[in-house]
This record gives C-alpha cells, structure tokens and sequence, in this order.
C-alpha cells in the first residue's frame, strides 16, 4: 500500500455570515471530517448539495484555511502555513479545474494561446511557454486542433483546455470540482476517461467532486459526504473469477462513531438509542427491548402526543364548541373595530 499524500483528521470549518439586522449565524460547512487519500490515488466524492465538498476543496487546494482539525499534504500542515507559503504551496503543488472550466478561459484565443497565456503571466518565456504549452495539448489529446479558437471548440474539447491549464505547474494533486457538472453523459465519459490516464501516466493523485453516483466506474474509491462528514465509502472489489463489483462500506470516525443509513434506520423503526451486542458474525445493532411503538422515544414524540390530544379533543363535541365559540367572539370584535 501506497503511503498517504492526504491525511486529514477532524476537519472543522465554520463560515460565519452577518445577516440583514446585523446578527450574525454560523454555518458549519465540515463537521469533523476524516479522509485519507494514496499518492498516486484517483478519489471520487459525492454527496447532496451543501454537504461540504467544495469546502472540503477548497481547504485541501489552499484557497480557504480551516476553523479545526488537521489536513497534511505531503507532510505539509496547511494549517501551520503562512499566507505566502500557502500562496506558494497552491501555486506549485495543486492544480484545478472546475465545473464552468471554460469560463475562466479567452473565447477569441486558440487552444494553445490559451494554455500558453497562464505559463507567460506566471514568467515563462515566449518560446518555452509555448512548447510548453503544446506539450500540454498533447497530454490532453487537443493537438489537431491547437489553432482553434476556443469559441470554435465543444464543451468537452474546452474541459481538456482546462485540464491542460490546470497541469500546467505539474501539479502533484489535482482537485476538479464537478468537471463534468455541464457535460453530457457521453462527454462526460471521455472527460472521465482523460483524466484516468493522466492519473495512471502521470501518478497524479486526483480528488474529484462529482454529482453523478455512476462515477464509481472511473475512479478507485468514492466516498459519500453528508453534513460535513464522511458517511460511506465505495470500493472495487475483485471477484475470483476476474470480474468486479461495488460494495458499499460505513465509515467509522476517529471516535469510532457509525452513520446507520436512514432507510434502516425507518425500516426496524429505530430511533434515539440501541443496543449493540458482540455475536459471533459480528456486530449487531438493535432496537431496544420495549422501544415497539413508533414515535414513542422519536425527539418530537411530545409535540405529537400533544397534536394527538388537540386532535382527540377536537372530535369531542363539547371542546369544539367551545373553540367555535372563541372564534365567532373573535370575529365579532373584528368587524366591531
Ligand atoms: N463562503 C461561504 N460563506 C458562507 N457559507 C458558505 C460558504 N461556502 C459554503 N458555505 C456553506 O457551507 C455549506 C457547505 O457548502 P459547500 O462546501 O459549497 O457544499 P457542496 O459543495 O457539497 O454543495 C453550505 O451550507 C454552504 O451554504
Ligand atoms: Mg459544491
């Protein structure tokens, strides 16, 4: 097994925003999150939208810096790095593409000045830059068509632009949020299929953010985030007969703390507690003796008991005429006033 390029322990981050009347509310984007990812590993992470994982992102690519916890890349604390050596550390460790890659790009330009333009600002030299630039082109699979303008290039052929630029710095991790966010399916698939190869050409470690559950099939693993946590884990698995499947793991925190999936949870109507007991096929979780009626130990279980009440009283003649009186006498000093 391949040493860890990413070790992230307890992940914290914290946005705090001011609202309109000046107070201010905290939104806790990740939530003591652990992830570790291989050098040399392609991870794919998926989860509903507002989970955490562009936060996530951001923090491993140095654009945000974290509230708590610890994220090491290549031994690196990013936390315990100045302003300028984080600077530093995103300019020549990371790459970056993201959903509207093309947006960062120059419509009148061609694909290779469009590459060569980055390289030339960050101080390359005329001519090198632009070999270099079609060096790029080739590793993304663009050279035919280097001296189009990039308005003359399809959404997929722009995505490659991108991930042209984005290697640019030979980056050592490459994090892509929702490439394919505006890709067709089968665009989508040759974008996938890109940047397997250059992940198994270059031994680039790539982290990317996806909302389509079917990238399981492009990557090593994914991993499902969910309220700034990791929750699940999606992993190849070899069957003797040479074929593949997808299992789908839990994933214990650093406290050796579970997430049950809901559906389980609502299927043997589990609710505030459980008992778990060693047997011999391992583990076993249950609802606890006595805990059959649904809703009887749920959080709202009073607010339900007392709707249950109003509603019983409410089918009892006298207490509803009793809230019919207090309504007419309501209305009556309504149109008194
Ligand atoms: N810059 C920010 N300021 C305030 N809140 C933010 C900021 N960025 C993200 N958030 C909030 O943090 C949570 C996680 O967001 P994000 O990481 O973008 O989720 P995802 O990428 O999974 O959709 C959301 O509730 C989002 O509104
Ligand atoms: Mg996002």
């Amino acid at each position: 097994m391949t040493e860890p390029l990413i070790l992230c322990e307890n992940l914290v981050k914290i946005y705090r925003l001011n609202t309109a009347n000046g107070a201010s509310v905290e939104v806790q984007a990740l939530q003591g999150l652990d992830i570790t990812v291989r050098d040399g590993e392609m991870l794919g992470i998926v989860g509903a939208s507002g989970s955490g994982k562009s936060t996530l992102l951001n923090v491993l690519g140095g654009l945000d810096r974290l509230t708590g916890g610890r994220a090491l890349v290549g031994n690196q604390d990013l936390s315990m790095l100045s302003e300028s050596a984080l600077d530093a550390y995103r300019r020549d460790k990371v790459g970056f593409v993201w959903q509207h890659g093309a947006r960062n790009l120059i419509p009148y330009l061609t694909a290779v000045e469009n590459i060569q333009l980055p390289l030339t600002i960050a101080g390359q030299a005329g001519r090198s830059a632009r070999a270099r630039a079609l060096e790029l082109l080739d590793l993304v699979g663009l050279r035919e068509r280097r001296d189009h303008r990039l308005e003359e290039l399809s959404g997929g052929e722009q995505q490659r632009v991108a991930v042209g630029i984005a290697l640019a710095n030979r980056p050592q991790l490459l994090l892509a949020d929702e490439p394919t966010g505006e890709l067709d399916t089968s665009t989508a698939q040759t974008i996938y299929d890109l940047l397997r190869d250059l992940n198994k050409r270059l031994g680039l470690t790539m982290v990317i953010v996806s909302h389509d559950p079917g990238i399981a099939r492009h990557v090593d693993r994914v991993v499902a985030v969910r309220d700034g946590k990791l929750a699940s884990e999606t992993v190849r698995v070899q069957r003797s007969d040479g074929g593949e499947h997808h299992v789908e793991l839990a994933v214990l925190d650093a406290a050796g703390r579970v997430q049950l999936p809901r559906e389980y949870l609502e299927e043997f109507n589990i609710h505030r507690r459980v008992t778990i007991e060693s047997t011999p096929e391992g583990i076993l979780i249950r609802k606890p003796e006595g805990e059959a009626h649904s809703g009887e130990h749920g959080p709202s279980s009073k607010e339900q008991e007392a709707a249950e009440a109003e509603a019983t009283a409410l089918r009892n003649p006298s207490r509803l005429s009793q809230v019919w009186g207090g309504l007419k006498s309501m209305l009556q000093k309504r149109s008194r006033r």
